[in-house]
């Protein structure tokens, strides 16, 4: 098996295959809404914070374990220290809950790309449209599906090197495109406030949960916590920079979710008044923000399919990515070929997601623990799961593993620069804030305590 492990050919390669990962829906639709409910200013600053000490000390160690051990997750930690194999184990239950209803926003992006095309512009702009679209019991289904089935065909077939190339050139589009439209929207009377809420932070916005949403974000965003880094890192040539390679793609992926929140977030307060109410919209805000923008634009219509497109690019490269994680986990155990466990995997995201789509619609009573469907899953992976699998990857590398092996692995390629500043992350202040903020999220969830 290992003998046949293949290698990213070049620097670049392996910074935009993980970059691909990374910059998705988690970019382009959940930051912006966390942004807009939680604060603003003080969600981007807490965030940038997190993403230099958290992101970069958890990315460089999970890099570094694969490519020492040119293992993915499980091996990985059991290679090392039999006694943690099951660190690898947590992290793989995350793309498992993740993927569906990844899949199910995929869906609504297909939605609005076909409203675009068709010309319903100014209908999308309504306020009652996205509602009117999430609750039907069959529309969202069946739009979810075909984003499922792209993702599985791709994976199947094993085009994914063709669309990454192909998202090599999109991305940058999308980009450009992305920087454009946030131009043109606090270019708008009213907007001035808006950026302000956006770029200057305010104590007063500021509460626990704003450190939990940014923290979970993180992980989110940059594929953290959930073993894809350590695969990725598996991949990697000896001859890369790893700490150059880190700071390359968290710079890459936070730029595109700051100008996707200053493309969305000064709009909230253009387009829809910028009231708490309008700010907390949740999962729905771009869907409802953006089509308004579009509609006021002159070539609107022509602009937003184009957008709407290379969302649908960048959200089936990360989809993609993580249905070939969970091919590859089971695979790996069960070994029943990859176009079978292909199938089996499609199958599962299949009915998960469509139980979490009609979550919004026929299946709206089920709530747990205060929360819808989707909101349930998407905590139970970011604020429960991936802190707590964080949390373990820094004990058992900072205690048990030790930090060496980390050390010898960065080291192959010049010194490692942050050495002490990594060491202080690794051993004291990340696993203690991750507890914390678990056990604030725990808290919270369960209703033992109010913000
Ligand atoms: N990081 C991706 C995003 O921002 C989501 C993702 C998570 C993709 C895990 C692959 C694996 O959209």
């Amino acid at each position: 098996m290992e003998k046949k492990r293949g290698a990213f050919s070049n620097k670049l390669g392996f910074v935009l295959a993980a970059a691909g990962s990374a910059v998705g829906l988690g970019n382009l639709w959940r930051f912006p809404y966390l942004a807009a409910k939680y604060g603003g200013g003080i969600f981007i600053l807490i965030y940038l914070i997190l993403a230099v000490t958290l992101g970069f000390t958890l990315m460089i160690t999970e890099i570094a374990l694969g490519r020492n051990t040119r293992l993915s997750a499980v091996g990985a930690f059991k290679k090392l220290d039999k006694r943690f194999g099951f660190v690898g184990y947590l992290a793989c239950a995350v793309p498992f809950i993740i993927t569906p209803y990844y899949c199910v926003i995929g869906g609504w992006v297909i939605k609005y790309l076909i409203t675009f095309i068709s010309g319903n512009v100014t209908a999308a702009a309504g306020d009652e449209y996205f509602t009117g679209f999430i609750t039907e019991p069959v529309q969202p289904v069946v739009w979810f599906a075909v984003f499922v089935l792209l993702t599985s065909l791709v994976v199947i077939i094993g085009v994914e090197k063709g669309i990454e190339k192909a998202s090599c050139i999109l991305m940058p589009i999308l980009v450009i495109l992305t920087i454009g439209i946030a131009v043109f929207c606090i270019t708008r009377p009213g907007a001035l406030e808006g950026v302000k809420y956006y770029l200057l932070p305010d104590l007063n916005h500021f509460s626990p949960t704003t450190v939990l949403a940014a923290m979970g974000q993180l992980f989110y965003s940059m594929s953290l916590a959930m073993g894809i880094m350590i695969t990725y890192g598996s991949y990697m040539k000896k001859d890369v920079s790893l700490e150059k390679s880190v700071r390359q793609i968290e710079i890459f992926d936070t730029a595109i979710a700051f100008f996707a929140g200053l493309m969305i977030v000064p709009s909230v307060f253009v387009f829809s008044g910028g009231n708490e109410e309008a700010l907390s919209k949740g999962p729905s805000l771009m869907f409802i923000t953006l089509p308004k923008v579009f509609d006021s634009m002159k070539l609107g219509g022509f602009i937003g399919a184009v957008f709407f497109i290379l969302v649908l690019f960048a959200a089936l490269t990360s989809a993609i990515s993580l249905m070939e994680t969970n091919v590859s986990i089971l695979d790996d155990k069960l070994k029943w070929g990859r176009k079978k466990t292909t199938i089996i995997v499609t199958v599962y995201v299949l009915i998960v997601g469509a139980i979490v789509s009609l979550g919004f619609g026929v299946l709206d009573f089920i709530q747990i623990i205060g929360m819808g469907l989707l909101d349930f899953f998407d905590f139970l992976s970011n604020s429960v799961l991936m802190p707590i699998v964080a949390i373990l990857t820094c004990i058992s590398i900072g205690y048990f593993i030790k930090p060496q092996v980390i050390y010898d692995e960065i080291e192959t390629n010049g010194p490692f620069k942050m050495k002490k500043f990594y060491t202080v992350m690794l051993k004291w202040i990340a696993p203690i804030c991750l507890v914390l903020i678990l056990a604030f999220a725990i808290s919270e969830a369960m209703g033992w305590i109010k913000v």
